[in-house]
């Protein structure tokens, strides 16, 4: 059986000192646990997360990349700069990049494109919102969300690690029910499997008020891979508590 891996996404929070704080109190408690972690920062603290964490079992990515190699496109920054900091992984896609930035399925599916190019690990975020569960459209919201990615990325679609996350359990408290991540992560499953012989190898995430008190039932369901987890990253007893419930 693969790993679990739990993923810190730190959104625009964090500074130099309470980065440091929290990574040493992370560190320190990660020798009880065994499955893969990382932590998805602000790209100004990439610098300082290579030099606190190289060597370390946790891996560091960034939230967000361009769509473009380089050139003249003003606050950007492309994938290989992102390597240039031994990012592991970069999220792509994520509910508030599409919602607060209109990024469409086309733009994610070309930034996977940039990420993979460049040896990195894209975290791809698929989600329905609480009006498109309502009407019964979430099968075909986070179908036709990562269709996209997998029809511009061909057979590098084992690369890829997906994070389902309704929008409508990010930040609020409310979680999917672990039967309810279970049924989305078996879609998922199934339409990775039809586009890839590698499929079992992607790590299907859940995303959305994933908590010390809630981990590990979710993490039980049989296609549901590790978390990516916002909140309750920036905790490192949480984080550590999440970790745990991922080793078992
Ligand atoms: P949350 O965020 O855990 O605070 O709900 C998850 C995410 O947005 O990745």
């Amino acid at each position: 059986m693969k790993s679990k891996l739990i993923v810190g996404n730190w959104k625009m929070n964090g500074g130099l000192q309470a980065n440091s704080d929290l990574l040493l109190a992370i560190q320190s408690g990660m020798s009880e646990t065994s499955c893969r972690a990382a932590v998805c920062v602000p790209l100004p603290y990439l610098a300082q997360m290579q030099t606190l964490l190289q060597g370390s079992a946790l891996a560091w990515g960034a939230q967000d990349v361009s769509a473009h190699q380089s050139g003249a496109y003003t606050g950007e920054v492309s994938a290989s700069m992102l390597r240039d900091f031994a990012v592991r992984y970069c999220i792509v896609g994520h509910s508030e990049r599409r919602h607060y930035h209109g990024e469409s399925d086309a733009l994610v599916a070309s930034k996977v494109q940039c990420v993979l190019s460049a040896g990195i690990t894209p975290i791809v975020c698929v989600g329905e919102s609480q009006t498109e569960r309502a009407a019964g459209q979430t099968e075909a919201v986070v179908k036709r969300q990562l269709a996209a990615v997998i029809h511009a990325n061909g057979h590098c679609i084992s690369e890829i690690v997906v994070a389902y996350e309704p929008v409508w359990a990010i930040g609020t408290g409310l979680t999917a029910s672990p039967e309810q991540a279970q049924d989305v992560h078996a879609l998922l499953r199934q339409q990775l499997q039809a586009a890839s012989s590698q499929a079992e190898r992607i790590a299907i995430l859940y995303g959305g008020s994933m908590n010390a008190e809630n981990a590990s039932s979710l993490l039980a369901q049989p296609d549901v891979d590790g978390g990516l987890i916002g909140g309750a990253a920036l905790s490192a007893n949480d984080f550590l508590t999440i970790m745990a419930s991922a080793s078992r």
